[in-house]
């Protein structure tokens, strides 16, 4: 039996990969590349030593989601498939709710055609909007979003719900992820992203290794110690074994569970700054810039829920995450491009 890897080419896609073959799952992957490189797929093979079934396709096209139902063994998807440039989506709104909603719609039709209904889905912090309460739990009220990417989780989430509600032979794990950082230890499987990097440990990394000038700090008047935007960063190692463990709870036949990914400890952008000038010793020149419209001040979470019902834990800390996401972009400075 394996596990389809929806967006399996892609940042956390690639990692969950390793950590599957190492757990001694067969995976599958399709992805359409839009955002990712055939290579990291390499890498993933460079890392365990065996390969994954790749399918360059859409989830939007139910053709080859059909090909491979009847090819594979297929017992659960995990479906990182989606755009997820949060300023894009302002811009594209119909192209974020067409690729992330219709395409998981398609998605989840063909996989009950084939009986195969176990889907661990890609969530985010996000759905939280602006959090009721500080840390995070997964009872806190979903909020107002900020934008349409936001949304389509939101809705996504809603949408999984409630065809597990309507039959019960549904698994549905609902994973909101925090703030993945870092890179595979060894240095050659990383963050790629396209263009200038809106997300602040990338951009932290290009202005390391020269490609941009400076980092901007998007406001130092939030309420938090020292005016910046707090965060719960996690390692992507850690998350893409938090989805081995979803993967194995899926196995006892759960119905719905919604899981908060993160570790717990909350890091301001000056934190890690700090952290990423100590881990690697490069100073890291930047400038305040005003807040970025849709930001908000503080958002970590309470880890406690995936820990008592996964065993799973975040490892790595932040030293660990600096270091890593370092050798990556030192190592790859035009990531997976020649
Ligand atoms: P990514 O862009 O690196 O990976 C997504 C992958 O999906 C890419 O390889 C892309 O080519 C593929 N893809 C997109 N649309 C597709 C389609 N229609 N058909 C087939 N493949 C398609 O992003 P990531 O950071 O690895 O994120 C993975 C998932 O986690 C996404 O759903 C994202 O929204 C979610 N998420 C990410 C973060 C984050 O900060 N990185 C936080 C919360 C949630
Ligand atoms: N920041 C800067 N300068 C930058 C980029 C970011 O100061 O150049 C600040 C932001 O203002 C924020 C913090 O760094 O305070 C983190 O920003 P990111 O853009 O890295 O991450 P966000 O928390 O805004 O959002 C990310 C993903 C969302 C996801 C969310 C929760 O982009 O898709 O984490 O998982 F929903």
């Amino acid at each position: 039996m394996a596990i389809l890897v929806t967006g399996g080419a892609g940042y956390i896609g690639s990692h969950t990969c390793v950590e599957l073959l190492n757990a001694g799952y067969e995976v599958v992957v399709l992805d359409n590349l839009s955002n990712s490189s055939e290579k990291s797929l390499d890498r993933v093979k460079e890392l365990t030593g065996k390969t994954v079934k790749f399918y360059k396709g859409d989830i939007l096209d139910r053709e080859i989601l059909n090909e491979i139902f009847v090819n594979e063994k297929i017992e659960s998807c995990i479906h990182f498939a989606g755009l997820k440039a949060v300023g894009e989506s302002v811009a594209k709104p119909w192209e974020y709710y067409q690729n992330n909603i219709a395409g998981t719609l398609v998605l989840v039709d063909v996989m009950r055609q084939h009986n195969c209904k176990n889907i661990i889905f890609s969530s985010s912090a996000t759905v939280y909007g602006d959090p009721a309460q500080i840390p995070i739990t997964e009872e806190c009220p979903k909020g107002q979003c900020t934008n349409p990417y936001g949304w389509t989780k939101s809705m996504l989430e809603q949408i999984l719900m409630d065809i597990q509600k309507a039959d019960s032979e549904w698994n549905v794990i609902l994973l909101r992820y925090f703030n993945p950082i870092g890179a595979h230890k060894s240095g050659i499987m990383g963050e790629n992203p396209n263009g200038v990097p809106n997300n602040l440990m990338p951009y932290v990394t290009q202005v390391a290794v020269g490609k941009l000038k400076e980092l901007g700090v998007f406001g130092d008047d939030y309420a938090t110690p020292d005016g910046t935007g707090i965060r719960d960063y996690i390692h992507v190692v850690d998350l893409a074994i938090g989805h081995v463990k979803a993967v194995q709870k899926v196995e006892e036949n759960p119905g719905l569970k919604v899981y908060n990914l993160g570790t717990g400890h909350g890091y301001s952008v000056m934190d890690i700054i700090k952290n990423f000038e100590a881990a690697n010793d490069i100073k890291i020149p930047y400038v305040v810039k005003d807040r970025r419209p849709g930001d908000i001040a503080i958002c970590y979470c309470d880890p406690h829920k995936a820990k008592e019902e996964l065993g799973w834990e975040a490892q790595y800390g932040i030293r660990e995450m600096c270091e890593d996401a370092w050798r990556w972009q030192k190592n790859n400075p035009n990531g997976y491009e020649e």
